[in-house]
């Protein structure tokens, strides 16, 4: 009999009134635990959005706690975690096929251990399949354990076991892990976790439990730390940022946490993602009134067609969209606003999908991200009925993509021959002449550095507008 704690839909699916309990002192290192790691190496790869990516940041701050270090060669490494993401069927194919590939490094030193985490060792059917047929896998944990790595490392390492750990219950709110931020200017603080809105497309919900918000104390004087330390720029994170704070009494909203963030003075504040659903004037607002908070917003559309949305229970309408598209446009000067669309939701006729590219032609989005439908287990639409072929549905992929690449080169166009303030990235990895870094907007620059190094705010004149990017020299 083995002691897995394995996922369950059925929990995952729960749902009432929930205030996460806070947890500040989850990692507890005995003796062992804290000299496991001693002249051995880990490697992270991650997938999936930036929410995945912070959670990577702070697996490898608890193995460095453990004494691992850091490599970037699997070859050196003695542990290789796998940091999931589960949102569309093709991002699963591929860490599926990364683990046999990582087969080829087990038999080169068979005390390799490889782990699989984040979103998709959140789904009963994943981890089914990989304890039966991926033998190489050593360790399973989910979203909501990450704090456990330390006594499941103890138990493969010392009692030669595997170690599985998932829960699907809503969620606790961890303070205080320590982490390895990957970059020392430019940082993403998770305000909150978790996601209620149940989209009937999406998995998100289920990976990633229950809503619950960090206390706006506790953000705060993680931002004030960071611009202790000298970054320049925060990202704030949240499946729906928007709807922060909703689930705690006495704390203040997103429009509130934007404004009290802004005033630790940080030089640049970004976030992501924004629904539609949960934007108030009173947050626009906040964007229009800081300089430091950038004029940039993610606005996912999914469908210009009311029916499709009312189906896939994004709860507005596409005139409702448009409202807020005109009041942010109208409001915050200068802003950049990019998208998410999915094609070939079941059933989506053509009439349905010209909607969406009527929408696209109304907003003339500066930067976009489209999809075709993935069905994910146990969410509702994948049980719908779906009469469109796949041909089809990427035929509609194209013409959409035509149109969303036409609009992104032409917004980029309005900003040749202006002077922008680029926050520099690094030198580019073809050419180590040509640099690159982002403006307010969120526009990529690829520029000749003339004076100053990574971390600076930069003046750039624009000179060329291409379809994904500008290209500038330093002023
Ligand atoms: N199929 C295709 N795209 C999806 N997304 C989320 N779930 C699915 C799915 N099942 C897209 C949405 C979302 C983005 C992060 O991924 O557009 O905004
Ligand atoms: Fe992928 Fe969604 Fe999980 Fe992020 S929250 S890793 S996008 S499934």
């Amino acid at each position: 009999m083995n002691d897995y704690r394995l996922p369950d839909l059925k929990q995952a699916r729960r749902r009432g009134p929930y205030q996460a309990p806070i947890i500040r002192d989850a990692l507890k290192l005995n003796e062992t635990q804290k000299s496991l790691g001693r002249d051995l190496f880990y490697h992270v790869i991650t997938y999936g959005c930036q929410a995945n990516v912070r959670d990577g940041e702070v697996i490898s701050g608890i193995l460095e706690e453990m004494g691992y270090a850091h490599t970037e060669l699997l070859e050196k490494a003695d542990i290789i975690i796998l940091n999931t993401c589960a949102i569309r069927d093709n991002a699963e194919k591929r860490v599926l096929g990364e683990i046999g590939f990582l087969q080829n490094y087990k038999r080169q030193n068979p005390s390799l251990i490889i782990g699989l985490c984040g979103c998709m060792a959140q789904e009963e059917e994943v981890v089914n399949k990989v304890l039966k047929s991926y033998k190489n896998v050593d360790l399973i944990f989910g979203t909501h354990n990450l704090y456990e790595l330390p006594q499941m490392l103890e138990k493969i390492v010392v009692g030669k076991q595997k170690a599985v750990s998932v829960y699907s219950h809503q969620g606790s709110i961890f303070e205080g892990l320590p982490s390895h931020r990957s970059l020392q200017y430019k940082a993403s603080v998770m305000i909150m976790d978790g996601c209620d809105k149940f989209c009937t497309y999406c998995i998100v919900p289920y990976t990633r439990g229950q809503q619950r918000s960090r206390l706006a104390e506790d953000i705060i004087a993680e931002v004030q730390q960071l611009c202790q330390d000298g970054y320049k720029e925060v990202t704030l994170l949240g499946q729906n940022v928007n709807a922060y704070g909703k689930d705690l009494p006495e704390n203040g909203d997103f429009a509130y946490l934007l404004k009290k963030v802004a005033e630790t003075g940080i030089e640049r504040i970004r976030f992501t993602t924004s629904h539609p659903w949960d934007f108030t004037n009173e947050m626009l607002q906040a964007i229009a009134d800081y300089d430091n908070i950038m004029p940039y917003v993610h606005l996912p559309l999914q469908s210009g067609n009311d029916e499709i949305l009312k189906r896939m229970g994004r709860r507005y309408t596409s005139e409702e969209y448009r409202n807020l598209f005109d009041r942010l446009k109208n409001t915050v000067k200068d802003v950049s606003i990019s998208t998410d669309i999915i094609v070939g939701f079941p059933g989506e006729t053509e009439e349905q999908f010209q909607d969406t590219l009527k929408m696209v032609e109304y907003c003339k989005y500066d930067n976009a991200y489209s999809f075709i439908f993935s069905p994910r287990p146990g969410t509702p639409a994948a049980r719908m009925e779906d009469n469109v072929s796949m041909e089809e549905k990427k035929q509609r992929l194209a013409r959409l993509n035509e149109r969303l690449d036409y609009y992104s080169k032409s917004n980029n166009e309005k900003w040749v021959g202006k002077t922008v303030k680029v926050l520099v990235d690094g030198p580019s990895k073809t050419n180590p002449e040509i640099y690159s870094g982002y403006t307010p907007q969120q526009k990529l620059v690829n520029f000749t550095l003339k004076e100053g190094k990574v971390g600076d705010i930069i003046d750039v004149l624009i000179t060329e507008a291409k379809k994904n990017s500008l290209n500038g020299i330093q002023e």
